[in-house]
């Protein structure tokens, strides 16, 4: 026996373990594998993340980092250790009280390095907390709200509430419309209970691993797997003509191969899996796959994909969409205008970074059909195309939607649950697929490339007459959701303002770089760092307010958008720059250090809610009288950690008058909920919030007239004999409305319809069915109505505050005022957690991050390559919410999830 194989002993939450400690094995391995641990996570597996940290003898540490066979005698705490059935550390209560918690992925790492801080240092300051937190990467919630969570924690513990009781934690989650309720299952995100993807482990399952192309383009000749079917614990490899169905797929374009036939056209692409018994045989059965390839000329731009005689990526050729806007006469607009700016603008390509990679696990129903879990954004989407690729019956393939750790649009597209219900179904076992973080950096669809030219005219008083605009997209290897970003880009590319003249060309092309498509803003980040950038420099000829102008221009009610829409309501533009001018006011900027100036910025922008253009956009919702008396709310939307299945079931408890700790949502089981489309564009507080409402009037309605029939008799009467309108339901409780007297609980009622086989059910359903496909807008009159794009818009103005240093230009972001009208505000809390993390996530966007390829390879295929924004790089952020009630929104609400960002 060498020392590395010798037993260790270590105790893990005060339980002594004595382990065979394999010599690669790390902690985070021994944790999850062989404990069974699900708080510590797995983000990177490499030092960048933070999510597997851990406190051992006392310390913080990357768990992924330490070697099991290091850690003799070691003593670990991880979040499992904190709570008590009957109690929550102090740190997880006030993850929760604070709203600290979105996803969660990254919540048991930043509680534990947390908690190493303040088992040191019970009163820390700002700096310190920064500084104990530095290495652990939250991608949702801008850190704001961690900050002040550790504050929180730290004032409990000196108060002698090192832990809290569970029903405090509990009493968080109460609160209609309009409160800061905290998130349904937020006792189990801030525990580590909660069952991500990858927490899924079945007896007997396979493990899958992809062979990826070596080439961005080539042909492939020939795969030889006959040695990797040998290698120990392979069960099998596939190729392409094991794909039973469709062999390709994709949600608007099936273009990309689920397995590679005959052509590689970037790097990420799938040219084989081998299912094996141990992940580690997997992965080592991969090298002994031989692929002949013959090697293409790599087309790594859209300038160069468009030119005359450029390689084809695809037969079809390399333009994948074009768009073209116009609205009135811009040659006119032009001619008319007294000051003319122009100017070329480019934005790279960025990476989603969520922290919980890919992850997905299939196995057989049992009946000839297959059950996969997984954690995308629309279940239905992504069963549809399960369905056409293992040519089964829709009713063979059920698609359970789990939690998701973090999505920002980098979750629409398939990546691992074809494979996995390919080798699940033909294999007769589960089957895991769990992807590394270089891989899903490999794989992952990205945010576009652009390049945005702008001509803006304007009068000497600054209103504008016209905009030119030519916008040019790389959409990577595959159409993803690109045509859609494309169009997004185009029809906003002229910002929140009303111009009377516009035309604007986009062009989408095909390239051999890693596929792009949705992500948060949708095509909208890129052109409206482009035509802000515009209204700057128009300002700074004309010599006015950078407000003023855009004040000035602002669209507001009967304004006309550049795509033909009249504006009716609801439209924040305005509010948002003048409470954000307001906030700015009151700052007393800093003085400049020497070497440094100070400046400030603003910028403002809008976003569609609702996919719109005429597209089907509906969904629906089942609510369902449980026999405890709790409400059972039903629908497609996936939350994707934004807190959207919280904010549901804030609106059915508003409109049913059932408390909210007395609602339960599920959501995404293709078998078992309504059916939803994607969580994408901003449109599930929009979209299933009305269909919710819906539900949650006719619910209200039975359970009056049932509770009336239930009461017979004793039923009140109102002025005209009819039961109904005397009873109300308030708490819970059905009440007669005469004098509030308590005559059935739920509970009650639950009981009385289960002897006779009942419940109470009902069903809503909302269809955003008025929007339009886009036309041109005619100079001369025409009609409103067939111009209505979307259904609304929400608006945000943001203003940030910078130091600048003057011989290198380093930029350091010191404040940020952000102001976002999301119509109705349904929970305080997490709109202003949206507006810190998308406001984190857009400094990213400026100043630190970007996904680098040179000739189709990847330059930055980690984490930290990324410069993905640690708490470090913090600004204090003023979060505004400005409420602009939408008439058809669910009680008023748009829904703001992408604007911030
Ligand atoms: S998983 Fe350990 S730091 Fe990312
Ligand atoms: S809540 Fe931190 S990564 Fe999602």
């Amino acid at each position: 026996m060498t020392m590395s194989d010798e037993a260790i002993e270590l105790t893990v939450n005060g339980v002594l373990h004595r382990v065979q400690a394999a010599p690669d094995m790390t902690l985070l391995s021994f944790l999850r594998d062989t404990l069974g641990l699900t708080g510590p996570k797995n983000g990177c597996g490499e030092g960048h993340c933070g999510t597997c940290t851990v406190i051992v003898n006392g310390k913080a540490q990357r768990s992924c980092l330490l070697r099991l066979n290091r850690l003799r005698g070691a003593q670990v705490e991880t979040i499992e250790g904190l709570s008590t059935p009957s109690t929550l550390h102090a740190l997880q209560y006030a993850f929760l009280e604070q709203g600290a918690v979105q996803c969660g992925f990254c919540t048991p790492g930043m509680i534990m390095a947390a908690k190493a801080l303040l088992d040191s240092d019970p009163d820390p300051d700002d700096a310190a907390i920064r500084v104990a937190l530095a290495h652990n990467l939250c991608r949702c919630t801008g850190y704001v709200k961690i900050v002040a969570a550790v504050r929180r924690a730290a004032e409990l513990i000196r108060h002698g509430q090192a832990q809290v009781p569970r029903e405090r934690a509990e009493a968080l989650v109460a609160g209609g419309v309009g409160k800061s309720a905290a998130r349904l299952d937020g006792i189990e995100r801030v525990t580590g209970a909660l069952r991500y993807t990858a927490d899924l482990n079945r007896p007997g399952q396979l493990y899958g691993r992809v062979l990826r192309s070596r080439y961005p383009h080539a042909e492939v000749l020939s795969i030889d797997t006959s040695e990797a079917r040998r290698a120990p614990g392979v069960v099998a490899v596939f190729t392409a003509s094991d794909v039973p169905g469709r062999k390709h797929f994709g949600e608007l374009i099936a273009d990309q191969p689920v397995l590679a036939v005959d052509r590689v056209r970037y790097v990420g692409d799938a040219v084989a899996v081998v299912y094996a018994e141990t992940e580690a045989q997997a992965a080592a059965a991969l090298d002994l796959i031989r692929v002949e390839y013959r090697e293409l000329p790599v087309v790594d731009g859209p300038e160069a994909a468009l030119a005359p005689g450029a390689p084809k990526v695809h037969e079809k050729g390399n333009l994948l969409k074009d768009v073209h806007i116009r609205k009135g006469d811009v040659a006119a607009g032009f001619a008319e205008a007294d000051i003319i700016v122009e100017g070329t603008y480019r934005t790279p390509f960025i990476e989603h970074a969520y922290m919980e990679p890919e992850a997905c696990l299939a196995e057989p129903d049992g009946e000839g059909g297959v059950v996969v879990y997984e954690g995308s954004q629309g279940p239905w989407p992504i069963h549809e195309q399960i369905v056409a690729s293992l040519a089964l019956p829709p009713e063979k393939v059920r698609v359970v939607h789990m939690p998701v750790g973090g999505a920002f649009g980098g979750k629409e597209d398939v990546t691992l649950q074809i494979l996995a219900a390919l080798g699940a179904w033909r294999l007769g076992r589960p089957v895991k697929m769990v992807m590394g973080r270089r891989e899903s950096i490999r794989v992952s669809t990205k945010r576009h490339a652009e390049t945005v030219h702008f001509r803006t005219g304007a009068k000497r008083d600054g209103r504008l007459t016209a905009m030119e605009v030519t916008i040019h997209a790389d959409t990577g290897a595959y159409a993803s959701l690109g045509p859609s970003v494309i169009f997004r880009s185009a029809s906003f590319a002229c910002g929140p303002y009303e111009v009377p003249n516009v035309k604007v060309d986009a062009y989408l092309a095909y390239t051999n770089n890693v596929p792009c498509g949705a992500m948060r803003g949708f095509g909208n980040p890129q052109v409206t760092f482009a035509c802000e950038l515009q209204m700057d420099e128009l300002a700074r000829r004309l010599g006015m307010d950078p407000f003023a102008l855009r004040e000035l221009n602002a669209l507001r009610p009967g304004s006309v958008t550049a795509t033909g829409e009249v504006l009716t309501a609801s439209v924040g533009a305005l509010p948002t720059l003048q409470a954000v001018r307001a906030a700015l006011a009151r700052v007393e900027l800093p003085a400049p250090r020497p070497g440094k100036r100070i400046g400030v910025g603003v910028a403002a922008s809008f976003k569609n809610v609702g996919l719109g253009g005429g597209l089907k956009d509906e969904a629906e919702a089942r609510l369902q009288l449980q026999a405890d008396g709790t409400l059972l709310v039903r629908t497609g939307c996936s939350d994707l950690g934004g807190g959207a299945e919280t904010a549901m079931a804030q609106l059915a408890s508003e409109v049913t008058g059932v408390p909210l700790r007395a609602v339960r949502v599920h959501t995404g089981d293709t078998r078992l909920d309504p059916r939803g489309g994607m969580t994408t564009a901003s449109r599930e507080t929009f979209i299933t919030g009305n269909a919710v409402v819906a539900a949650a009037r006719a619910w209200r309605e039975r359970v009056l007239e049932e509770a009336a029939e239930a009461l017979g008799p004793d039923a009140p009467v109102d002025g005209v004999g009819q039961p109904g309108p005397a009873l109300d339901l308030r708490e819970g409780r059905i009440v007669a409305v005469a004098d509030g007297r308590e005559l059935l609980s739920l509970r009650e009622l639950a009981a009385r319809l289960a002897e006779q086989g009942r419940t109470v059910e009902a069903h809503g359903r909302y269809a955003a069915d008025s929007t339009r496909a886009y036309k041109d807008v005619p100079a001369g009159p025409y009609d409103p109505a067939e111009h209505r794009l979307h259904v609304a818009y929400c608006f945000g103005t943001q203003a940030a505050v910078v130091e600048v240093d003057e011989a290198t230009g380093q930029v350091d972001v010191l404040r940020v005022i952000a102001a976002h009208d999301a119509g109705t505000i349904i929970n305080p809390q997490a709109v202003e957690g949206q507006i810190e993390g998308g406001v984190m996530m857009g400094l990213g966007y400026a100043l630190s991050e970007a996904f680098v390829m040179r000739e189709g390879q990847i330059v930055t295929d980690t984490l930290r390559k990324l410069g993905v924004p640690t708490i470090e790089r913090l600004p204090e952020i003023t979060a505004i919410p400005v409420e602009d009630p939408h008439p058809e929104g669910p009680l008023g609400a748009k829904g703001m999830g992408e604007l911030p960002a």
